[in-house]
């Protein structure tokens, strides 16, 4: 099973993540967890090029590019052999990020987006998606307290740097996605307390394990 966590600068997807892999291994599945840039070594080299805020004059189509050659790098190594090795794969985002931050905000064409992604991954779709939905005001303020406490201002605030527009641009590009795939992605009010947040991720992948198993 492999599921992905989507949402803008601040949603709390890591939080997430992290609290649903803990309760599913306490009910005794095998977990991975990675994230998208740099979830392998290529990614992880790449990751600093694209979030640092001091990459300077990097055109959208070499950003695009550089984020589907750490996604390609990333399923060949990592992803499929987890899957393969009947793990829950969780990674904090994926293609759905890809549309939305490359088509929506940077303005490149959705469906050349489809396209070139599903090159990248080979057709690895997520089985299911939670969008952390929350404002964009109120994301930017905790992403904004969330990189002065941990120093990242400089070297990850390429992305959070973007205006208000940009990233109203994210959010509504992320619930139209959610519109058009209701049946994989499932929209989580990211203003509740973090455990309402993990009951309802819980639910829904307990839901989709019994799907497979019948
Ligand atoms: P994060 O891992 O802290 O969420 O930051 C990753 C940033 O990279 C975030 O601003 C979204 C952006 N991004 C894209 O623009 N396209 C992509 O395909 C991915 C995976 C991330």
């Amino acid at each position: 099973m492999f599921i992905s966590f989507e949402g803008i600068e601040g949603a709390g997807k890591s939080t997430a993540m992290a609290l649903l892999a803990e309760a599913l291994r306490l009910r005794g599945h095998d977990v991975v967890e990675t994230r998208e840039p740099g979830g392998c070594s290529l990614g992880r080299l790449l990751r600093p090029i694209l979030l640092d805020a001091r990459t300077d004059g990097l055109s959208s189509r070499a950003e695009l590019f550089l984020f589907l050659a750490d996604r390609a790098q990333h399923v060949h190594s990592q992803i499929r052999p987890a899957l393969e090795a009947g793990n829950i794969v969780l990674c904090d985002r994926f293609t759905d990020s890809t549309i939305v931050y490359q088509g929506a905000g940077r303005g490149l064409d959705p469906d050349a987006l489809r396209r070139i992604n599903l090159l990248a991954t080979g057709g690895l779709t997520p089985d299911l998606t939670f969008l952390l939905d929350l404002p964009v005001a109120l994301g930017l303020e905790r992403a904004g307290i969330r990189n002065r406490r941990e120093g990242t201002v400089i070297s990850e605030g390429r992305f959070d740097s973007e205006s208000l527009n940009f990233h109203e641009r994210i959010r509504q590009g992320y619930l139209a996605l959610a519109a058009e795939e209701p049946q994989r992605i499932a929209i989580i009010d990211a203003q509740q307390p973090a455990d309402d947040i993990l009951l309802q991720c819980l639910s829904a992948t307990e839901e989709a394990l019994r799907g497979r198993a019948e």
